[in-house]
Parts: C-alpha cells; structure tokens; sequence
C-alpha cells in the first residue's frame, strides 16, 4: 500500500486513473502514427530521458501497440538566469545509433524547454528518420523556447509538480498520482 500523501503539501492535481487513462490515449495515437512509417521488422526507437521520464515511459511504453526498442539520456542543465544561458551536460549517452531510426523522445516535463531545445538539435545532428516528442507534463509559464510537443499528457500553466517521476529534491518520483506542491 502506498504511503499517504501530506495534505499540508500536496494536493492531488491528476489521480492516478486520470493519468492511466491518459497514457493510454497518447500510446493509441503514437501507435497509429508512427504505424504507417515503420518498415517490416523495423522498430521505433523509444529514448527517455533520465531520471523524470522512466515512469511516464514505463507506462507508455506498455500501451504502444507497434514494435520498439528503448534507450536512454541523462542530461544535466544549468540555467544562468544572469545571462540567460543553458549548458546541457550529457551524463549519459545513448547506446543505439539513431542515423535513419524513428525516435520518440519521451521527458516527464516540458518547463523552460531549454533542456528539450538541446536534446531535440543534438538528436537532429545524427539524422534520424523522424523524430517525436512525448511529455506527461507541458508547463507553459516559463517557456522560453518555441517547441513542437507532439503528444501531451496534461497543459498546466505553473506551479511545482510532483509524482509519476517528477521529483522535488530527489523525492516522491514513486507517487502515483501528479501531485501539486502547495507552499511553493
Ligand atoms: P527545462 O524545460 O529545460 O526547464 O527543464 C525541464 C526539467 O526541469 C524537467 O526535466 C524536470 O527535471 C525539471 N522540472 C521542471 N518543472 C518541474 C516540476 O514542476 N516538477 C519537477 N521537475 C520539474
Ligand atoms: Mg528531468
């Protein structure tokens, strides 16, 4: 059993069943997609990116009905809010090649859009076949890059969220449902 949730920091912004039912609409319409585009015996290339989006992804993964494979990313950003720069640190790289390859990138969050922006060229640079965008959250507030989210689990407009992979400090990544942080 799951352990409950503190009611003096957490409100619960999408239970756990709205968020299967959800996933569940992406992996049909990804499904239908990309269908139509994979050759005999060719996969589609399934890269998440570390750690936030593993749970998303487990989940998702599960309802796509055309055959994939799965890799992973791990990036580090830093933003300098003084000059409004972002460094991108590839902590982890991927491990299958994806020149030719159709990729769905798969993230448990879209904030800024800095660390997608320099995920999205960096792919790009080794000419995939076609590249999609899959994130469980979109959260517009403090976009400051234009970015094409090909599938979107919830738009909120702002606020700290937590749960299904989203974390606060390194905690509550396991919480099933998307969860508010109230106070912040
Ligand atoms: P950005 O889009 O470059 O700002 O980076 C997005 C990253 O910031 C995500 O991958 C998350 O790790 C983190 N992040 C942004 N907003 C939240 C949130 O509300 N909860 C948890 N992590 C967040
Ligand atoms: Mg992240």
């Amino acid at each position: 059993m799951e352990p409950s949730y503190d009611p003096q920091s957490f409100q619960i912004l999408y239970d756990r069943q709205t968020v299967a039912r959800r996933v569940s609409e992406l992996g049909a319409a990804i499904s239908a997609d990309v269908a139509p585009l994979l050759a005999p015996r060719e996969m589609l290339l399934v890269v998440g990116i570390l750690n936030g989006a593993f749970v998303f992804m487990a989940d998702l993964i599960r309802t796509i009905t055309v055959p994939l494979e799965i890799d992973f990313i791990r990036l580090s950003s830093y933003h300098d809010n003084q000059t409004s720069s972002t460094e991108v640190v590839q902590l982890k790289g991927l491990e299958q090649e994806i020149k030719n390859r159709h990729v769905l990138v798969v993230e448990d969050i879209a904030d800024c859009g800095l660390t997608l922006a320099w995920l999205l060229d960096h792919l790009q640079q080794r000419q995939p076949a076609s590249i999609r965008l899959a994130v469980a959250v979109d959260k517009k507030a403090r976009r400051e890059v234009s970015l094409n989210l090909d599938y979107v689990g919830f738009k909120v407009e702002d606020g700290f969220l937590v749960g299904f992979g989203l974390d606060f400090g390194r905690r509550y990544r396991e919480k099933s449902d998307i969860c508010v942080l109230k106070n912040t």
